[in-house]
Parts: structure tokens; sequence; C-alpha cells
């Protein structure tokens, strides 16, 4: 709420627009389904109290759906449940009929206390996750409490801290909807999608503080048709991050920031890596992000690359590096100084991008020697730095924009 308040009033009614939008979304599609199985965690013996431990009924509803003939409704009605680490597996081995599972989850998830290390001692990496599961539906406007503020201070602090946990991972998944959900105070990223297909992510609101380390929005990779749309994003690292192995990703109405913006990348970590083609963004505000538009990739030879990425419509508000390659990404210097990177980027186009650049440096190419980035296009590309034309940079980077173009890269 805090953060709600911080921002401009243009990004607030853009977000109450997607609070309205998600809400319609919710009401429909939950009145729409016809579950044969109604299961209510309360009715088994969860306690909405914020303080009794519910994970065995959350286990044991997730157990009950899965026994059911037709499709299963598993019903978390308001109240505040105590949560700890969850693994909801489907397949037949864990999940006898393989039903079509949807939870309505309508109040508030909370991690135990506000005490990192109960998450860390089980020695997860997820809060909750959904496994091998397919026709999971997570909808109802509720909410993960991830209480990650202790262990943000503390990372802050130096101390020796435990790396945390993301709050809703889904591993090898398909036909995945998550609509309406809200993720506050995550420890580490709040919602990963690895190794699913046909992932829809709509009206879903993220927050955590701009200085939270590590509270990736949405992290996606060896994904095929994930889909995120009508989604808000304020947080400490990317707003949405894409992975080595994502193909055929849509994104459609975001509002990011703070954070760090949408990155593809970091890719070229590893020497053989899936590619990541076909990527879309059309309709996103970036208020006084570090980047809006990234393209980042490890100063390493590697086999990977990116192909067929469209960036459309985008709003930057004070963004410090709207449009950004960075092929030349190599912290503290270790493990890849002086190396090229082996990444080929290719086909990117950006039109109609608009706005304001907290830096005099708009755009900036910083290609590979190696594999210089190739089929980049400026359409409409408009930014201004303290009501001036911004500048750009392009170093091993093949980029066409019209004559008249406001920014170029000549
Ligand atoms: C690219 O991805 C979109 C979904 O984002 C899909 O509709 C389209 O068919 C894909 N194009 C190709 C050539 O696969």
């Amino acid at each position: 709420m805090m953060m709600m308040m911080r921002n401009t009033r243009v990004v607030t009614s853009f977000l109450f627009l997607i609070i309205l939008a998600s809400k319609s979304l919710s009401s429909s599609s939950s009145s729409a389904s016809v579950h044969s199985t109604i299961i209510n965690v309360v009715k088994l013996g969860a306690k909405p109290d914020g303080r009794t431990d519910s994970t065995e009924f959350f286990n044991a509803a997730w157990a009950a759906a899965c026994s059911s003939r037709g499709p299963a409704l598993i019903d978390v009605p308001k109240g505040k449940y105590l949560l700890k680490n969850v693994e909801f597996r489907g397949g037949s081995q864990y999940c006898k009929n393989t039903p079509r599972i949807t939870f309505r989850i309508q109040g508030t998830l909370l991690a135990p206390s506000n005490n990192y290390n109960h998450l860390n001692n089980i020695k997860s990496e997820n809060w909750i996750s959904f496994k091998q599961v397919q026709g999971v539906s997570i909808i109802g406007g509720g909410t993960l409490d991830a209480r990650g503020s202790a262990l943000w201070a503390c990372k802050a602090a130096n101390k020796n801290c435990p790396q945390g946990a993301t709050s809703l991972r889904i591993t090898n998944s398909k036909d995945i909807v998550i609509e309406g959900l809200r993720s506050v105070n995550s420890q580490m990223f709040n919602i990963v999608i690895n190794r699913c297909e046909n992932v829809n992510i709509r009206g879903v609101m993220i927050s955590a503080p701009g200085d939270s380390p590590n509270t990736d929005g949405i992290h996606v990779q060896q994904s095929t048709g994930v889909t995120i749309s009508k989604t808000g994003i304020k947080t400490g690292d990317d707003c949405i991050s894409i992975g080595p192995g994502t193909k055929n990703l849509w994104m459609q109405y975001i509002a990011c920031g703070p954070g760090h913006g949408i990155s593809i990348g970091s890719l070229g970590k590893g020497m053989d890596e899936e590619g990541v083609q076909n990527v879309t963004l059309r309709r996103a505000v970036f208020t006084g992000t570090q980047n809006g538009l990234r393209i980042k990739a490890w100063g390493r030879p590697s086999n990977g690359f990116v192909k067929g990425v469209l960036f459309q419509h985008a709003i930057m508000k004070n963004v410090k590096n709207p449009i950004v390659i960075d092929q030349n990404y190599c912290p503290h210097n270790y493990n890849c100084p002086n190396q090229e990177s082996g990444i080929r980027i290719s086909d990117v186009r950006y039109e109609d991008i608009r706005g304001t650049s907290a830096t005099q440096v708009a755009v900036k190419f910083d290609c590979s020697k190696k594999k210089p980035c190739e089929g980049i296009r400026l359409k409409d590309v408009k930014l201004t730095y303290k009501a001036r034309r911004a500048q750009s940079t392009c170093v091993n980077a093949a980029v066409s924009a019209p004559v008249e173009a406001y920014v170029r890269c000549d």
C-alpha cells in the first residue's frame, strides 16, 4: 500500500482498470465452470485466524480434489491462513484421477511468521509449488503474503542469510490459469513458470518494496505459450524476467515500477542453452524503473539466441535505461572478463516507445563483437531527457530506423 501512494496518479488509475478487469474476469470464469466436487479448506479444518498452521488441510484438500471424478474446486474463503511449504503434484501417481482443479483463493495465505528461517529450514526453494499438473486454475482475488521483510533486512545487513523461497512456482505443467491473484512481500521471486505449456496469467498484482533484493515479479523459462496480461508489478528486481527456452510469450497491459524493468536474460551463463523466440510486449508503462526493455547476455561464449521480439506501445516515465541490449554482462568482472557473448540476437523491433529517460543515453545497444546484433528496428521511438532529444549508443549492432527518426543509431 505504501508503494501505491508513491506512484503517479496515471499508473494508479491504470492499475485500477486492471483490478476492475480482473474482477469481472474472475467472476465470469468461476460461474461459468461446473465443478463436480467442491472442497472447502475451512470445512476440512483450516483455521482462518492467521495463527494456526493450516498446511495439512491444504494438502488434504489437494488429495480430495485429486480423487474427484470430475473438475474439482478447492475453496479458500476469506480470512488468513498460515501455510508452510506446500507442493501440489499432478500425474496419476500423485493425483489419482487427474481432474481439472480450480483453487479459488479469496483469503490471504501467510508464510510462517516474519521469520525467514521457517521456510528455509525445510530446505525448499519454494513456498507454494505445483508440479506436473494439467488444467489447474488459481483464481479468486486472494493474496499470497510471504512476509519477506525479515529476510530482506538480513540481506541488507550482509549477514549470512538463507536465499529465501519463491512464492509460487509452477513446473512441468500445462494449461494453467492464474487470475486475479495478489502476491506481496515475496522472499525471492514472486511467480516462476518453468517447463510449462499454455499458461495464462491475468489481472495479477505483485508488490514488494523497490529496494527488496531479488524479488522478481514473474520469471518465465523453458516454457511455450505463456501469456501475461493486465498485470501490475512493483518490485525490487525485474518486473518480468525471461530465461532460456522461452517461446511464444505474449505480454499485454503491463504496469512496471518500481523495479528493474522487463528483461530477456540474463542469457548465456551456460555454454549450451535453448534460445528465446517470438516474444511480444504490447502496451506497457514503466514508472521510475532502472530499465525499460532489456536484453541481457553474459559476456561468455554460448550457443543460445534471441530472435523475433516485438516491443510495441510502451511509455517510459523517468526510466534510467529505457531501451538496452547488454551483451557484456559480467558482474564483478568474474569468470568472463574479455570474453565475447555467443548469444545471437536478431529481429528485435521497438515500435512506439515514448516518454522520458532519467539519463542522457536512452537507447543503448552494446552487442557482441563475435555475434553482432542483427535486424534491430526502431520505429516511432521518441524518448527525451530533460525535455531534449535523448541520445543513443550502438556498438556491434545493425540498427535500422526511418530517416526522420527522433532517436537513431548513427
Ligand atoms: C508467436 O507467439 C504467439 C503467442 O504469443 C502466437 O500466437 C503465434 O502463433 C506465434 N508465432 C509463431 C510463428 O509461432
